[in-house]
This record gives structure tokens, sequence and C-alpha cells, in this order.
């Protein structure tokens, strides 16, 4: 089914999402791709507040394309049926390992697999994808074969997936993007979300009109409907979430940096082993998420693709930002699908003390 594919990034083209962004012509400091200011309420999300709207409802009232609609439909109809699976795999016997390892050398879970397959499948049928890139395959997938798609998707169907046997938080992260610019700097992204699989099941979208919002599944009615948004991630927040165990390995610089948000009245420390629950923490409290480079992970252990790229758009779309150390992630350009990359990502009052923004 999957046939390889040669990416060619750098062009880009308006936002399929398209007019004023939160992304673009409103960078605070002025400095090249560092992202922009939280986006302020729009009529859409007075109304969407004011009804129980369903995230289709809110798409069609800010009026997207009925392609990017057709798309997030097809992504949120696998991440319920993940959501559904993950309520029951405990008791279905559907936990465990496959005994396979994935392309990045990690154990694959049993759910890894099935939640991909989720994603794939549902993904398939949609015309308004012509490219899919995972993180559970070794290639990226061109269906324009099959369909004459105007987006890809670039996706991580089950993030986290060392809490799946400890019935903890996971997530799926996605970023949408035209075909060409997969390759592309992280503002060729059209739109990135992620839907958090935990007490409650959450799609967070971000689209440069209309910010970040937050869509609960209501499971008693199958649909996501719209509770939060614009979100704007405070300025600093009270806690910081790192790996610690690899400190010994981090640059003098991160190390700094930790030391002072330990500091006297200072962070305490948050860290799940889960990307999606450490961040979702932070765009709404404030504060740092960090896995940068260390000996074991000398790029980083995070894929730039389909985790940092994304969720560096969605802190960019409420007010936060993301670096690599020395560059803001969404300046980073790709060179493979499976790139790995440092990610210190949060407000913005403790990212710029670690990298002040270029003027
Ligand atoms: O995708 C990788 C991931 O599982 C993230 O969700 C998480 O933040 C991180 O790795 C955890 O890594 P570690 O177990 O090394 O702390």
């Amino acid at each position: 089914m999957g046939l390889l594919v040669v990416f060619v990034g750098g062009s880009r083209r308006d936002s399929g999402t398209g007019g004023a962004s939160c992304l673009r012509g409103r960078r605070p400091d002025g400095g090249p791709g560092s992202g922009g200011a939280a986006i302020e309420q729009t009529a859409v999300h007075e109304r969407a507040g004011m009804l129980e709207t369903t995230l289709p409802e809110f798409l069609a009232l800010a009026g997207e394309p009925v392609e990017f609609r057709a798309l997030i439909r097809q992504v949120t109809f696998a991440a319920k049926r993940v959501a559904a699976v993950l309520r029951v795999a405990g008791l279905q016997g559907l936990l465990g390992a496959t005994g396979e390892v994935n392309v990045q050398g990690e154990t694959v879970q049993r759910l890894d697999e099935y939640a991909n397959e989720m994603f794939v499948n549902n993904l398939l049928r949609s015309p308004a994808i012509s490219d899919l890139v995972s993180e559970e395959m070794r290639e990226g997938m061109h269906l324009a074969q099959h369909n004459k798609g105007e987006f890809a998707l670039l996706f991580d169907p089950i993030d986290g997936s060392s809490n799946l046997d400890v019935n903890l938080s996971l997530g799926s992260i996605f970023a949408v993007r035209r075909p060409q610019d997969v390759l592309a700097d992280g503002h060729g992204q059209i739109a990135a979300g992620y839907v958090m699989y935990g007490p409650a099941t959450v799609c967070v979208l971000a689209m440069p009109r209309h910010g970040v919002n937050f869509f609960t599944l209501d499971p008693s009615i199958g649909e996501f409907l719209f509770t939060r948004g614009p979100v704007r991630m405070p300025d600093h927040g009270s806690a910081y979430g790192a790996n610690e165990a690899n400190a010994g390995g981090w640059s003098p610089k991160v190390a700094a940096f930790v030391e002072w948000l330990r500091g006297p009245g200072r962070h305490s420390t948050r860290y799940s082993g889960a990307l999606v629950g450490d961040f979702h923490r932070i765009l709404v409290k404030g504060g740092v998420y960090l896995y940068p480079a260390d000996r074991e992970h000398a790029q980083g252990k995070l894929r730039l693709l389909y985790e940092a790229a994304p969720l560096a758009f969605i802190a960019a779309c409420a007010g936060g930002r993301a670096v690599d150390e020395a560059n803001d992630i969404m300046d980073i350009v790709p060179t493979a699908i499976h790139q790995r990359t440092s990610l210190i990502i949060g407000s913005r009052r403790e990212i710029d003390r670690l990298a002040p923004p270029r003027g």
C-alpha cells in the first residue's frame, strides 16, 4: 500500500485556513519565526461558547473550507476509535508489546499498531489527503494515485506509549501541511493539534485565524464539543517537566536554565513521561516542558515533524514559544521525515530567558 515518496520542501502557499493569522505579522519580538501572540476572541468563539457546538459545527461557523473540515472529521473519527479501545484495552487483553521494533528503534506496543491502522484506514478514505507520514511507518505514503487531496497529514498515532500499560494519559499528535511542504519549516503547517486521552478525551486544534481551541469528547453522543478557546498560554508558569535522569548529559546552557527554574520560589516539577499530557498542562497553566539533547540522544529524542513542530505551532498560536536551545523550532527545515530534535517549549518568559529572541 505504501509507496516511497520524495518530499520536496520549500514552497509555501497561504494557509487553507487563510486570513489574519496568529502566526504571521504579529510577532511581538519582530524576530524571524518565533511565532505570534495569542489570538483574541472572535465572533465564532462567542457563538460557539453560547451554544453546544460540535467540532464540525465550529469549523463550519469559522468558514473553514470543506476539504479541511473533511480531513479533521477523519482525524477525530480515528481518535474516537482509539479512545474507545483505550478504555477497554486492559479488559480485552490488548495491552503489551508486539515483539517488533519500529523505525525509531523503539518497542512497538499492540496499541501503537492498532492506533496507526485506525488513522491510516480512516485517512485513506478522505479525498482531502494526498500524503501520510506516521511515526509508525518507515516511509511516507503518497496516495495521489487514489486521492488528489490537497493536504498531507503527519501524525504520531499514540504518543507516550510507555504509559499504555499503566493506564495513564496518552495522546495522538498531528500536523496538516500542503503536500509540497512536508519538508518545509514549521511555518509550512496549516493547522496542528492533538487528542489527549486522559480522564476526558480532549481534542486541541490550532488554526491561524481562530487560535487554539479545546473540544471535549462527550462519549454519550460521540461528539467533540467546544469547551474552551481561544486559549492563551500564561506568560509564565510554576512547573517544569523533564526526565532529570538525563541531566548529566545536558549542555551547560540547559543545565543552568533548569537550575534557574529550580531557584527559590520558582518552579516545581511535573513529568508524566508522555509529551501530550505534559504539554497540555503547560498550555493551560504555563511553565516549561523540555527534552533536550543528552548523551544518549545526541540529536534529542523527539521527532520534529509529528511531535515538536505541531506542538511549537500550537504554542505559537497560544502566545508561547518552542526552541531547540538555539533556534526556534518553527524555523527548522527538516531533511528527513523521522528527524529528531531537542525540544524546550512553554511560556514566553521562561523560553525567552533560555534563548532570547533574535531582534
Ligand atoms: O515520544 C516520545 C515520548 O514518549 C514522549 O511522549 C515523552 O515525553 C518522552 O518520550 C518520554 O521519554 P523518557 O521515557 O525518556 O522520559
